[in-house]
């Protein structure tokens, strides 16, 4: 952990105020700021240098971490929240989101899976905690997207709900303030929403310029679920194993690029001022201060034009990043399955 910061954090003098951040406001009535810190560090990147980046962010004014279980670096982001809560930064200033694994959907292991992460991350509540994915399906981490696990079993609605009911005894229970779903489609939403007592107040669903997924995302505001857009800048630095030869690269397309130059920044930059002013939440990751101060900065000064909003919505390419190979069972045609792409729930 860099060692200033450690020792004596403090709002950094070139700190964006946290109050210039755009919020977002959800159905629970609560705010959301609308830029997160991602912390997954894709393999490539240390739980150090990640908290490292947790704690520089903040003091650079972020303000909104999105973590999870199996990013497996919570222990190391807590140490830097202790320190940045102990410095001076207020619990409620923060948004802390954190999200139940795959291997942790059965009877009573939500709540277990919820107390490790708030005992990690050295709290006593979240203030979002998501289902990962929809399915209970698991694999080993970092393993080869060929490998399949044999108690994988397509999506259940009872399944589901019984995972969700969970979710929601962590609100009636104060531990969580909000609870959402990720990784959704509209044909599985459609199963379980008149099923949910507390409906989600987020949705967190991979988007970018080339991945767009307009029908979600519309339906997610129809219903009242904020979206987050992970990936926002297409994941550059995503696993290996993750990257595909169909794969396109948001950041060297044309017109984000144009974007780029005329405002003197980097295309990722442009990536997710589009997203902001489109009005999901972005929640780019980066160990590199010039970078996370950049992609915070893209939500306050110099929006997209019109013309520049209205280019970036014709470049949509349909190229998921995050396909989800692993979490297929056995029998499943391919990673299309987990998506219900025909409007219908794959069986
Ligand atoms: N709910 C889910 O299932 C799910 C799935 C995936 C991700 N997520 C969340 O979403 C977060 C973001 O997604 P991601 O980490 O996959 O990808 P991303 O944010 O789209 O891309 C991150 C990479 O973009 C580059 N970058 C970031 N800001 C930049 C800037 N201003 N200028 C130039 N390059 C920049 C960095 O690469 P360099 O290091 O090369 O500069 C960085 O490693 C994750 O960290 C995680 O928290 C959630």
């Amino acid at each position: 952990m860099e060692s200033n910061l450690r020792v004596n954090f403090k709002i950094a003098d070139n700190t964006i105020n946290p109050n210039d951040v755009p919020k977002r406001k959800l159905r629970t009535g609560d705010e959301i700021p609308a830029v997160g810190l991602g912390t997954f560090g894709s393999d490539r990147f240390s739980k150090e240098d990640i908290a490292d980046a947790v704690l520089g962010a903040i003091s650079i004014g972020y303000r909104h971490i999105d973590c999870a279980s199996v990013y497996m670096n919570e222990p190391e982001i807590g140490e830097a929240l202790d320190i940045a809560i102990k410095g001076g930064i207020a619990r409620e200033e923060l948004w802390i989101t954190s999200k139940v694994w795959n291997d942790m959907h059965g009877k009573g292991d939500v709540l277990v899976s919820c107390a490790t992460s708030l005992r990690d991350l050295k709290l006593d509540y979240l203030d979002l905690y998501l289902l990962h994915w929809p399915y209970p399906n698991y694999h080993a981490p970092g393993c080869d997207v060929d490998s399949r696990n044999p108690n994988s079993n397509p999506f259940s609605v009872e399944e589901f709900m019984g995972t969700w009911q969970q979710m929601e005894r962590l609100v009636d229970m104060g531990l969580v303030k909000n609870i959402g779903t990720s990784n959704m489609t509209i044909a599985k939403f459609k199963a379980v929403w008149h099923l949910m007592r507390i409906k989600p107040a987020i949705n967190e669903m991979e988007l970018h310029p080339h991945f767009q997924q307009h029908d979600l995302y519309d339906y997610c505001i129809e219903n009242g679920i904020q979206p987050i857009g992970f990936c926002p800048i297409g994941s550059p630095t995503r696993p290996d194993r993750d990257k595909t030869d169909q794969d396109t690269v948001d950041i060297e397309d044309p017109v984000i690029i144009a974007a780029a130059k005329r405002l003197g920044v980097h295309p990722a930059v442009i990536c997710v001022k589009w997203a902001s002013q489109r009005g999901q939440i972005p929640i780019p990751f980066s160990v590199k201060e010039i970078e996370y101060m950049g992609n915070l900065n893209a939500a306050i000064t110099n929006p997209l034009t019109d013309e520049e909003m209205t280019a970036i919505s014709k470049i949509d390419k349909g190229c998921r990043l995050i396909k989800g190979q692993v979490f297929l069972w056995e029998g499943a045609n391919g990673w299309e399955d987990l998506w219900d792409n025909d409007g219908t729930i794959t069986k």
